[in-house]
């Protein structure tokens, strides 16, 4: 364990032991991600190039008997109560949705469950587009197996996540974040087809490459339905050309048909199927290294989401554009789902403290707002924690 995890595992246990008198049984840790290319190309089937972070959420607890759940979320202090008879939303606490789902989708699959008490302490940057809702379902699916053994494979409980937080939680999202919290390296990148699920680790060419979020502190209260909207743009597009899935359709289909598609279904499988070919065209760079044509991969892509997909804001434009002027930087874009939240920016590693300074300072000069501006490393995925 790195120091920084075994603070988040002590400061979960004695969390725990504060609020329920005894150390807990069980621990596992799952971990944010950042998605470097591969923007809303998961739910079309796509390619996707993210990386586990080191920033995690814990959720450790023991087994009580009975049926009952309770939670206590450490960071924010708040308890509630649920019964695994009936497992309902609370809208009062939304917060365990996350981890609801996960027990609603193993209680679907006929896992014997029993009540429990946990809590969950989380450094992930909550609504940031850094995955902290994907982090707290793969922790949880790791901390119940621990409790309550069942068979399932690694993908597997990515899917399951991803199933807990479409069906449960109400997001349709992709397979992106669940999977990148499971399968993370440690210093590596990973790549993924989401059609196949065919997946390897993607080493970088060169160690000195420091991954920078930047999180603009700005999130667009619309973001949730937006997200709804481009998905069911894109649905719609692969159903023109006769598909299921955007990644079923060719650019040569594309071009030849388009002028026929509306406009905003038009922008949207443009912005799909040009990013899947980013994806496929960066791995290729990062392997080997090569940090020009990477530089021009992340502007195109951010320039993609910008005027095709129109899933940014004028902050993240604002950062992408300023972030791209600095000294040592390779190149920066949008991450996550859009509308807010933070950029990813590859920085040479000896620029990376007077990078995220000028950043932070030109931002606030210009929009008034302090961004967090910080380097992350690549991160193993989720796992139990020895108590
Ligand atoms: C969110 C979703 C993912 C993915 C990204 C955009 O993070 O949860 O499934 O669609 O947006 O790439």
């Amino acid at each position: 364990m790195t120091l920084a995890e075994s603070r988040r595992v002590d400061s979960a246990v004695a969390a725990y032991t504060r609020q329920f008198g005894s150390p807990p049984t069980a621990a596992a840790m799952a971990p944010g991600r950042v998605e470097i290319m591969g923007n809303h190309t998961d739910y079309n089937g796509g390619f996707v190039l993210p990386a586990a972070l080191d920033k995690a959420t814990v959720v450790a607890g023991s087994a009580t008997g009975g049926s009952t759940i309770t939670l206590h979320a450490a960071d924010f202090r708040r308890t509630a109560k649920f019964s695994l008879k009936e497992l309902t939303r609370d809208p009062q606490n939304s917060w365990a949705s996350y981890l609801l789902g996960v027990v609603d989708q193993l209680q679907q699959q006929n896992v014997p469950l029993g009540g429990f008490q946990a809590v969950i302490h989380s450094d992930v940057p909550g609504g940031a587009g850094l995955s902290s809702s994907a982090a707290l379902e793969v922790a949880t699916a790791f901390f119940l197996r621990q409790l309550f053994p069942y068979e399932a494979n690694p993908m597997q409980i990515a899917r399951l996540c991803q199933r807990a937080e479409n069906d449960f939680v109400g997001v349709p999202c992709g397979i992106l974040d669940q999977f990148s919290s499971v399968f993370g390296i440690d210093s590596g990148l990973l790549f993924l087809d989401c059609m196949t699920l065919e997946h390897t680790a993607v080493k970088m060419g060169r160690d000195d490459i420091a991954l920078v979020i930047c999180d603009s502190n700005v999130k667009h209260a619309h973001a949730g339905g937006d997200y709804t909207t481009r998905r069911a743009e894109c649905m719609a597009a692969a159903a023109f050309f006769g598909k299921q899935l955007l990644r079923e359709v060719s650019w040569e289909e594309f071009e030849a048909r388009k002028s026929a598609l509306p406009e905003n279904q038009r922008k949207r499988a443009e912005h799909v199927l040009t990013e899947d070919r980013r994806v496929l065209s960066m791995r290729e760079a990062a392997q080997k290294g090569d940090t020009e044509a990477m530089g021009r991969l992340l502007s195109e892509g951010q320039a993609s989401c910008r005027d095709l997909f129109e899933n940014t804001s004028p902050e993240i434009d604002l950062l992408a554009d300023m972030a791209a002027q600095l000294p040592g930087c390779i190149g920066a874009k949008m991450t996550g789902g859009g509308w807010g939240g933070c950029t990813i920016n590859l920085v040479y590693a000896g620029a990376v403290d007077e990078f995220c300074r000028a950043l932070a300072a030109d931002y606030k000069e210009r929009t008034g707002t302090v961004a967090s501006v910080y380097a992350c490393r690549a991160a193993q995925g989720a796992h139990a924690v020895s108590l």
